[in-house]
């Protein structure tokens, strides 16, 4: 079953095509990458799937609901698409504690009060940041906001997880640290997982497909294992050496 399909979709800005026509299927509960260098239209895919971005044609499905189609004038926003997003630049906010930033998904959703609290210090545990509920998000090192992001991102349970080079801007020990979270956090929830990186390592670690991307084009889709010992052009063959 998928969870997330692109049909065809494209996306011109002015003259320029920045993705030309694009389908892909992502299955439920897959950890799935889009890998590819910089400017290649990674963040244009996932904001388009997210609903902050809106194709210039095709057509999205999420679950069972289509949230996008250009020919039907189709458009869900964000809040309707059930995912959680993390980004490279965490945006939390700041003026609110690390639970008040949880907290606020679920009560824009009027999950009622009494759950509100064992939601968030369920996901606070997962994130492992239980005692850090009552800071402010500047008294955090990156890493920590980072994983507020992501608590903040689950704790409405939703179905797709998007994230979008969220370990960028962490130094190299807290990246293997919070690739190993997202390990675990993959290992035990059912979630569909699509990670946008320019770092193959990460995608290699985490992911069960990789998606190969070039100038907005798919070169190859396969499992690392795939990839590596069969590329199909050089440029999946160069990419994968760096
Ligand atoms: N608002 C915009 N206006 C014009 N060009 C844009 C805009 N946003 C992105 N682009 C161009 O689209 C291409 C893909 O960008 P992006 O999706 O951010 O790539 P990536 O995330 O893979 O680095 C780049 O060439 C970028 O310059
Ligand atoms: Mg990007």
């Amino acid at each position: 079953m998928n969870t997330v399909s692109l049909i065809n979709v494209s996306k011109q800005i002015g003259d320029n095509t920045i993705i030309p026509s694009f389908s892909l299927d992502i299955q439920s509960s897959e950890f799935i990458s889009l890998l590819g260098p910089s400017g290649c239209g990674k963040t244009t895919l996932i904001r388009m799937i997210a609903g902050l971005d809106n194709p210039t044609a095709g057509k999205i499905i999420i679950g069972n609901n289509t949230v996008f189609d250009s020919a039907m004038n189709l458009f869900f926003p964000p809040e309707k698409r059930n995912l959680g997003m993390v980004f490279q630049n965490y945006a939390l906010w700041p003026h609110m504690t690390v639970f008040e930033n949880i907290a606020f998904p679920l009560k824009c959703h009027h999950v009622p009060k009494d759950e509100i609290g064992p939601r968030c210090h369920e996901i606070l545990k997962l994130v492992h940041l239980a005692e850090m509920a009552t800071r402010k998000p500047g008294e955090l090192s990156g890493g920590q906001q980072q994983r507020v992001a992501l608590a903040r991102a689950l704790v409405y349970r939703p179905q797709v997880l998007l994230l979008d080079e969220p370990l960028s801007n962490l130094d190299a020990n807290l990246r293997v640290e919070m690739c190993n979270l997202l390990a675990e956090i993959k290992k035990h929830s059912p979630i569909t997982m699509v990670y946008v990186t320019h770092d193959q390592t990460e995608a290699v670690r985490l992911s069960d497909r990789i998606v190969i991307l070039n100038k907005g084009k798919i070169e190859q889709i396969g499992t690392a294992r795939e990839l590596t010992n069969s590329p199909a052009n050089d440029f999946v063959k160069s990419f994968l050496k760096h």
